[in-house]
């Protein structure tokens, strides 16, 4: 049997398959199950700033509303020391699954201002989590915001956080940078102890009847591993960061592919929603299965063996093959054009 121990943020992992963030980990009963199954540690749903802020809002006119004063109606009002917050449900959350499972608990934030970003943050290692994983989902919506302005912001808070904290921290990335290794290396000169590749954008579909935009989330298709597969390659033969794959991992031989790339943990979500918490066990069973089959002693010694510095054809990774693959299209049967 290979040994499937592998290290991502400082934590050695008793295996590279991890449930990513999502409601998973909202029950206790769901992360137990997942634990059951195999998985070596569990990263949180988002703690999302905006919707505290939005209940902040909603508390503050409650309560001036209060003020006016409505006789005996107000009465009726919950009394504001019941009120448990969006952060206080969180908090609790993060303290049932440590004392429920035995693996760690990864915290994941979505910040909107800098001031959250630390607060929160600073909550979230008090509260006990075992790693910070930033959700750095965001749509620069303005023409003036550049691209540089947006990457210095998310350096900026992480190099601030690291000051705050001393949780191992990861970064959840989209793939949408116009330069993302030159991202990761000056995230990791911030102090990133990981990059998440990649966040998947969830895309605004537009209704044909009602003609009105509505937002429309959509599983993710297993060809979308490709892109995390290629860039964890090129990651692990560029920059010193551990590496997470999230998007498109369903099934084992895509997390064996990302494992050769140079993937420390593999994240499983879509399929985990779609087949339930047991998946974790069939993927990692397949994945074990695999390592014996082609005689691996480890997880470690098959890692990052076909990164973009170890592979026999680095240029596979890169632009010079795109001419190639353009070429390599046929037509299928039939067709004539
Ligand atoms: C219903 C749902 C909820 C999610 N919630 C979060 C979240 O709170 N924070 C986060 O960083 N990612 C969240 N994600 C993204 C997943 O963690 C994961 O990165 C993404 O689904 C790609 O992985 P997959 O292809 O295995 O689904 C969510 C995804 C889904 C489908």
């Amino acid at each position: 049997m290979a040994d499937l121990d592998t290290d991502y943020l400082g934590l050695c992992l008793k295996n590279p398959l991890l449930p990513s963030a999502s409601p998973l980990s909202r029950a206790v009963d769901s992360a137990r199950h997942l634990e059951d199954a195999g998985a070596s540690g569990i990263v949180m749903y988002s703690l999302f700033e905006e919707q505290i802020l939005a209940e902040e809002r909603q508390y503050d006119r409650f309560g001036a509303h209060q003020d006016l004063g409505h006789g005996e109606a107000s009465s009726f009002l919950p009394q504001p020391s019941g009120f448990r917050s969006t952060l206080d449900r969180y908090l609790e959350q993060l303290a049932l699954l440590k004392r429920s499972l035995g693996i760690p608990v990864i915290a994941s934030l979505n910040g909107t201002s800098r001031e959250g970003w630390l607060d929160f943050g600073l909550e979230l290692q008090q509260a006990g989590a075992d790693a910070l994983e930033l959700n750095v989902y965001y749509v620069a919506g303005t023409p003036e915001e550049s691209a540089g302005d947006v990457e210095q912001r998310y350096l900026d808070v992480l190099t601030d956080l690291k000051a705050k904290i001393t949780l191992p921290i990861a970064v959840k990335i989209t793939s949408q940078f116009s330069s993302p290794l030159n991202f990761v290396h000056r995230l990791q000169q911030a102090g990133a102890d990981a990059v998440v590749i990649f966040n998947r954008f969830y895309q605004s579909d537009i209704n044909l009847e009602s003609l009105s935009v509505e937002p429309a989330l959509q599983l993710s298709l297993p060809y979308e591993a490709l892109l995390r597969i290629r860039w964890a390659a090129m990651i692990r033969g560029a920059v010193d960061i551990d590496i997470a794959v999230t998007g498109g991992f369903h099934e084992a031989d895509a997390s064996i592919k990302a494992l050769l790339a140079g993937a420390n943990t593999v994240q499983l979500c879509s399929t985990l929603l779609t087949h339930g918490p047991a998946r974790l066990g069939e993927v990692l069973k397949e994945i074990e299965q695999w390592l014996d089959d082609h005689e691996y002693e480890s997880v470690r010694q098959m890692q990052g063996s076909l990164s973009s510095r170890n592979a026999a054809d680095p240029a596979a990774y890169e632009r010079q093959n795109y001419l190639s693959v353009l070429g390599s299209f046929t037509p299928p049967p039939g067709v004539r054009y």
